[in-house]
């Protein structure tokens, strides 16, 4: 393998990020800017303020990851940048823009193209969700194909089957709402502070709680599938949340209003609110730990020469998630992957290394023009 390097773009949901890799898996530089004051202010991404603070932020963002690398668009091989599935505003793959009448590109193919055309390098097309999962094969130079993964972020809950590259066999999806989604609104809920993602609030405060203190039911019991469904978890937990029982229970009329946040919260009301977390998190990560023996048990049949399940997206950097599931996966025989908890979350590694794996593979798009037509913006 002759090493090359790729420049990889990521502006699909709330996080800007761009990174320099090289072939062999050497990771050259990573930045990413998230927008976490964007976060707070509007308690979740708000995709229009998401698209304008991407176009903000862009040129800097990959300006940083080329210093970072010692490197000029010169020295690059190929560009790759994610084209979807994500916020519709900050991906527009239709050069179509309805509310401003001119042609317009999300943000990061826009700067892709633009960098592509100047300096006359292939552009790579990438999926958010393959990039997740094939960001596990730079980490672990040992996981061939086929392999089982499991996708956990804000917006997606996935279980492939990925039998080779560009070959995936979903055997599982989420029916409603995803699993970061879930963490997320609970966080918001029990007014943890947002400015960082709900996510590692909740892992945090979980910590200090009885997860069996409160009881909820494990989603899709009686569907004997590898679907997956989070919206009557959350549910749950808003009732829980609400409910006066918990003031039976001797808790008080605890966080009955969620704008209390929890840094003004009563040590009684703080110590009910772990309480919820971790009672959350446990069934919320029991959901997973089914879903997953039964793909194993599933993905078997098809492909008996499976050795990995790999989890990826932002819920697999969390601790708890990684633990259990751990110990699903080596029941049943197999070895569990995860990628760094900074790989695990919306990153420009996962989507530079997915461009190599599909240069190699002589899967890319040859230079766009240098100018793009005049109604292009
Ligand atoms: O993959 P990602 O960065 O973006 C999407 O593609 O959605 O995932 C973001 C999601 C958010 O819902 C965030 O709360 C969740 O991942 N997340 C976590 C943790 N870190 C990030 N969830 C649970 N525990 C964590 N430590
Ligand atoms: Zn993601």
């Amino acid at each position: 393998d002759n090493h090359f390097v790729v420049l990889g773009i990521e502006t699909s949901c709330d996080d800007t990020a761009a990174a320099v890799v090289r072939s062999n898996g050497e990771i050259l530089s990573q930045v990413v800017s998230s927008q976490a004051d964007l976060l707070t202010k509007y308690g979740g991404v708000a995709p229009k303020m998401a698209e304008e603070a991407h176009s903000q932020v862009i040129d800097q963002v990959v300006q940083e990851a080329l210093d970072n690398a010692y490197m000029t668009e010169k020295d690059l091989t190929a560009v790759a940048v994610t084209i979807g599935p994500g916020l519709s505003l900050c991906l527009r793959v239709l050069p179509w823009n309805a509310q401003q009448f001119f042609l317009h590109y999300a943000v990061g193919v826009q700067k892709a193209r633009q960098i592509a055309g100047s300096f006359k390098l292939p552009i790579i097309g990438i999926h958010h969700m393959e990039a997740h999962a094939l960001v596990a094969r730079l980490t672990e130079k040992d996981l061939q194909f086929p392999f089982i993964a499991l996708l956990i972020s804000g917006g997606h809950n996935l279980l492939i089957l990925a039998r080779d590259l560009g070959q995936y066999v979903q055997l599982g999806t989420t029916i409603d709402d995803a699993i970061g989604e879930a963490y997320d609104k609970t966080a918001k809920w029990l007014g943890l502070d947002l400015r960082r993602s709900g996510g590692p609030a909740i892992e945090e405060l979980a910590k200090e709680g009885n997860a069996k203190s409160v009881s909820f039911s494990v989603p899709m019991k009686q569907h004997k599938d590898c679907n997956f469904s989070y919206a009557g978890l959350k549910t749950q937990v808003r009732l829980a949340i609400e409910s006066k029982k918990m003031y039976d229970m001797g808790y008080g009329l605890f966080c009955s209003d969620a704008n209390i946040p929890i840094s003004s919260a009563s040590k009684e009301d703080r110590l009910a609110r772990a309480d919820i977390a971790a009672a959350f998190q446990r069934i919320a990560v029991l959901h997973l730990e089914e879903r997953c023996e039964r793909a194993i048990q599933w993905a078997l049949k098809m492909e008996p020469s499976i050795r990995h399940l790999i989890i990826s997206g932002g819920v697999a950097s969390n601790h708890y998630v990684r633990s259990r599931l751990d110990m699903v996966v080596k029941k049943n025989g197999l070895q569990l992957v995860c990628p760094p908890p900074r790989l695990c979350t919306d990153n420009g590694v996962m989507v530079a290394w997915t461009g190599i794996e599909h240069f190699r593979m002589g899967r890319y798009d040859p230079p766009p023009p240098a100018e793009e037509p005049e109604n292009f913006v």
